[in-house]
């Protein structure tokens, strides 16, 4: 992969990203150290290579177990405990895998709490052989919780305590929280999620891995792609030649000029989870004591039919950092017409990828001249190592303009607000004196 800087250089002197050389140096130094706020939350550093052939080969056999007995395969869990495995799986699945018939297919649960969607799953399982791998660092979440207890007892009602015990996978602390006592107590198979990464940088432990392993897709290929970019970074913490640093700075340079806004732009639909994945990776991160760039994301040329116009003509606060794909898995041309009643034939004979990349470069030349500075990331194609790459490239990056920016890039108090009010609001045991105030101030 590589990063192409050429259509922000109107907008940023190449002075204004070479003088933050020092600054980089430094802030590599408090990660390797361990000297920075949340530094208790640095596993993900050394992950990939750190990775145990042990871990790695009983990952592979649970998932070799699972896909021989289930048509489907549920991933519970929320946040970093699922968007990781998503973003993999779908980006290297076929586009209508429901109507594939590869199994297992796989389905997600525990990411919402819509009655519809649980019900609508339950009737789905009913018909279908499953498995399911239970997702939660804490075991205390509430979504993923009542998602699994509904599907335990639908699992057990179907196979009987002893085969839905083998066929169900628990990943979660190694001994806190209340899903790590019920695990035990049932004996279901788990991993543990290691104390020192954080769900949103665990998608290279077993929380993703599993999922991703069950979805057939070769695990150790998107291992291999996160070494070679975390070798990367150590041999050459500075930004002279390292494109990591070299997003990480200037996405803070495009912030302190008033870019608040960075979109994740795609041209392969593909990749619309990998795009929800680092908007929580970065949302999660940056997004505290008032300060933070907000993460979007669209999919191209789709999305030019509604959000480019905002792109292209709205508040000039914005920024588009675009994943760019070399190659196209497939191969697939425009047809000639001899009428040409459609008036399509001076494309003709040229693959759908190549009209692809034309909207791409023209679309970023159209919001370069719009006031939106572009970013390119560039890779060769879609496949297990790239994305790799691409998941420790934005762990990294993501850790790096977090110091930067003053923030502990590794917390998130702010995610609690919600949870004490709808605790309060549902009667829970110990929030008796937050439920007064609520009922107070919604006049009940
Ligand atoms: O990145 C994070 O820490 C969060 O998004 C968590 O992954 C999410 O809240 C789910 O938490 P847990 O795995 O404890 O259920």
């Amino acid at each position: 992969m590589n990063l192409d800087l050429s259509h922000l250089e109107s907008f940023l002197g190449k002075d204004a990203i070479l003088s933050a050389e020092t600054k980089i140096a430094a802030t590599y130094n408090t990660i390797y150290n361990k000297t920075g706020k949340g530094n208790d939350f640095l596993g993900w550093v050394n992950l990939p290579s750190d990775l145990d052939e042990m871990l790695i080969s009983d990952i592979e056999q649970t998932a070799k177990d699972l896909r021989a007995k289930s048509d489907v395969f549920v991933v519970i869990g929320i946040g970093g405990s699922y968007l990781g495995a998503r973003a993999v799986i779908e980006a290297l699945s076929n586009h209508f895998a429901p109507l594939a018939d590869k199994k297992p297919l796989i389905v997600y649960a525990g990411h919402n709490m819509s009655e519809d969607y649980l019900s609508e799953l339950i009737e789905v399982l009913d018909k279908k052989d499953y498995s399911l791998a239970v997702i939660s660092k804490s075991g205390t979440t509430t979504e993923p919780a009542i998602a699994f207890r509904i599907l335990k007892q639908h699992i057990i009602n179907k196979y009987g305590e002893k085969e839905a015990a083998s066929r169900i996978v628990a990943i979660t602390d190694k001994a806190k929280g209340a899903l790590k006592q019920l695990a035990n107590v049932k004996g279901y198979k788990t991993y543990v999620v290691p104390d020192d990464v954080g769900g949103r940088f665990s998608v290279l432990t077993p929380v993703g891995l599993l999922p991703i392993a069950v979805a057939g897709i070769d695990i150790r290929q998107l291992i291999k792609g996160a070494v070679e970019m975390e070798k990367m970074c150590k041999a050459n913490p500075t930004l002279n030649g390292n494109p990591v640093s070299e997003y990480a700075v200037v996405r803070q340079a495009l912030y302190d000029m008033g870019k608040t806004n960075e979109i994740m732009v795609n041209y392969e639909p593909r990749l619309v989870y990998f795009s929800e994945w680092w908007k929580q990776l970065f949302g999660e991160s940056h997004g505290k004591d008032g300060k933070g760039i907000f993460p979007a994301s669209v999919t191209f040329s789709t999305d030019l039919h509604s959000m480019g116009q905002y792109i292209q003509d709205g508040l000039r606060n914005i920024f588009e950092t675009v994943i760019s794909v070399e190659n196209s898995n497939r191969e697939l041309r425009i047809p000639n017409e001899a009428e040409d009643l459609d008036q399509l034939n001076y494309i003709a004979g040229k693959r759908i990828s190549e009209v692809n990349h034309k909207a791409e470069l023209g679309t970023i030349l159209a919001h370069e001249d719009g006031g939106v500075p572009n970013i390119r990331i560039v890779i060769p194609e879609i496949s297990a190592k790239v994305l790799g790459e691409l998941i420790y490239f934005f762990e990294m990056s993501c850790a790096l303009s977090g110091y930067m920016l003053e923030v502990n890039p590794f917390d998130q108090p702010g995610v609690e607000a919600y949870k004490k009010n709808m605790f309060a609001l549902l009667g829970k045991k110990g929030f008796e004196e937050k439920t007064e105030a609520l009922n107070k101030r919604l006049g009940l």
